[in-house]
């Protein structure tokens, strides 16, 4: 029987643990993953106990309050903490969230703090998504016109065709879903992934973009979009409630009728 081990180098190892001082009241642990490349060490895991009653109520008010008062070393990313920006998606309790809209209430016990899964880190708790940001920009995410626009006047749409961009312009490129995708885990050098799919179709629907042509044969390909097999991963884990599965199928099938 075929044996895989792990290269040394990468096996998570116990880091340090932060105690809450004596007295404290509602005491929580918080395991989070560290890795530093500038330090030449294996990944660890780091625990550190809090007083959830002297903390705001999600993780990532947790997370705030280690890096102000117990450890500035700890790494991670976030701007808006209200659900808007998608800087704070990481894995909580084993789910692609955001650290901002994620209730520590919620969990039970320990609560588990990972970087989403299969993409490099750059540091902690920071995915490197370059190569993320490279494939949106491949879709050409912009709108795409051929003829002039009236004169004096925007585009316009009706209330149905504005409507077709519901649950299509909501979504804040987190990540998430494409990251709990395992077709994008095994081949995100070539299969595009739900984020940029929903967003390749949000650009699909808008009846003002007169590049569907274009766009559907951009996608036509095994890779870049057959990899998706209905797996529903994504849909399940969007921090917005989205259905990127939805959304490739509704290319599938814009695919299917123009054959
Ligand atoms: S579809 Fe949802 S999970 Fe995926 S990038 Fe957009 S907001 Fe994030
Ligand atoms: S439905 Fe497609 S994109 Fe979504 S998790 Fe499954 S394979 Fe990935
Ligand atoms: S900090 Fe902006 S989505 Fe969480």
């Amino acid at each position: 029987m075929v044996e895989f081990t792990l290269p040394q180098n990468s096996k998570i190892t116990n880091g340090k643990n932060y105690p809450a001082a004596k007295g404290n009241g509602k005491v929580k642990s918080f395991a989070v993953y560290r890795w530093d490349p500038d330090k030449g060490e294996n990944p660890r895991i780091d625990t550190y106990e809090l007083d959830t009653e002297s903390c705001g109520p999600m993780v990532l008010d947790a997370l705030i309050k280690i890096k102000n008062e117990t450890d500035p070393t700890l790494t991670f990313r976030r701007s808006c903490r209200e659900g808007i920006c998608g800087s704070c998606a990481m894995n909580i309790d084993g789910t692609n969230t955001l650290a901002c809209t994620k209730s520590i209430g919620e969990i039970k016990g320990t609560v588990k703090v990972y970087p989403l899964p299969h993409m490099p880190v750059v540091k902690d708790l920071v995915p490197d998504l370059t190569h993320f940001y490279a494939q949106y920009a491949a879709i050409k995410p912009w709108l795409q016109s051929k003829t002039s626009p009236p004169p004096d006047q925007e585009r316009l749409q009706s209330k149905q065709e504005r409507s077709e961009l519901d649950g299509l312009y909501e979504c804040i490129l987190c990540a998430c879903c494409s990251t709990s995708c395992p077709s994008y885990w095994w081949n995100s050098d070539r299969y595009l992934g739900p984020a940029t799919l929903l967003q390749a179709y949000r650009w699909i629907a808008d009846s003002r973009d007169e590049a569907t042509g274009e766009r559907l044969d951009d996608l036509e390909d095994p890779f870049r979009l057959y990899r998706c097999h209905t797996i529903l991963n994504c849909t399940k884990t969007c921090p917005k409630g989205l259905n990127p599965g939805k959304a490739i199928a509704n290319i599938k099938k814009l695919l299917v009728a123009r054959r």
